[in-house]
């Protein structure tokens, strides 16, 4: 396990993710009943951007750092932009992971449920929940956390896949994780992220999820540049079965503006696609 996702806080990348992911857990928090929230491949649940690793590849500077603090922001962004703001005074230092937001927007009813197999970066978490009841942390494999604990006791909620995409076959494998999550938990929201590196490698995944028979998947697809080398992080994209109503709607408000703010050269473009649509 070599990716240590200090290097990458707050990029383009997190800033689409969780700005998305806030817009989830707030549509979720519309109704009383409990929520569960799995976090599979949670990270070390918050950053700071001035440590040493960040600062080898400054990538939040090209992201989070773009938009934090501007006046006027889309509304679908105002409650992520506000929890980050909570963290930092006059300059941009904390960034918030997935544990982080989802904790800050979570209720007294909801459960978090973090799954990190980083033996350091769960040893960081631990520390960071301890004697904090609503959230469970486990040293574990993200995929088999999705065996694990889904479907959850409370039937409504979220799991959200983020994988360090370190090794081949991930994309399949995740393809493969989603249909299976969704056999065990019909009605929960997922959510997975992948990169996006060359002109159609998540071609596959697609595929397989248009093949599915799985109504309402949307993917969401965002590029900071045109995908001519694949050398290059080029962009990210994240796929939602079940996502919440009207999520699409506030997300063609939102890509249009997050996609020019967060450019980095021609070719900028973020777009949705239902693979299947809702019901
Ligand atoms: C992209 S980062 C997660 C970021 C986090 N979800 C966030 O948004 O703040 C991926 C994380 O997965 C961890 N990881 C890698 N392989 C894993 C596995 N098989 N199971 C669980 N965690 C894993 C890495 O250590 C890393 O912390």
């Amino acid at each position: 396990m070599n990716y240590r996702h200090n290097f990458h806080a707050g990029n383009f990348a997190d800033v689409l993710k969780h700005a998305v992911l806030a817009l989830v857990v707030q549509a979720l928090c519309k109704k009383d009943a409990p929520l569960a929230l799995i976090d599979t491949h949670a990270g070390i649940g918050r950053y700071d951007l001035w440590t040493a690793a960040p600062n080898k590849t400054d990538e939040y500077k090209e992201g989070i750092g773009r938009i934090w603090d501007l006046a006027q922001v889309p509304a679908e962004l105002s409650v992520y932009l506000s929890l980050v703001r909570k963290m930092n005074g006059q300059h941009l230092r904390h960034y918030p992971g997935s544990p982080q937001l989802m904790r800050q927007l979570m209720r007294p009813q909801d459960r978090l449920v973090l799954a990190e197999l980083h033996p350091d970066d769960a040893l960081t978490l631990k520390a960071q929940f301890h004697g904090d009841r609503q959230v469970a942390v486990h040293h574990m494999d993200g995929w088999q956390a999705l065996k694990a604990f889904l479907p959850p006791k409370e039937k409504r909620g979220l799991a959200l896949i983020d994988p360090a995409f370190e090794e081949k076959g991930e994309y399949e494998r995740l393809g493969k994780a989603l249909l299976k999550a969704r056999e065990r938990w019909p009605q929960g929201v997922l959510m997975a992220w992948h990169p996006i590196k060359g002109q159609d490698e998540q071609q596959a995944l697609d595929d397989m999820l248009r093949s599915a028979e799985v109504p309402g998947i949307l993917a969401v697809r965002h590029l900071v540049r045109t995908p001519s080398d694949p050398k290059l992080f080029n962009g990210s994209g994240l796929i939602l079965i079940n996502p919440p109503y009207k999520l699409d709607e506030q997300l063609s408000r939102l890509l249009p503006w997050l996609a020019e703010k967060l450019a980095q050269g021609e070719g900028v473009a973020a777009w949705l696609d239902w693979l299947a649509k809702d019901v």
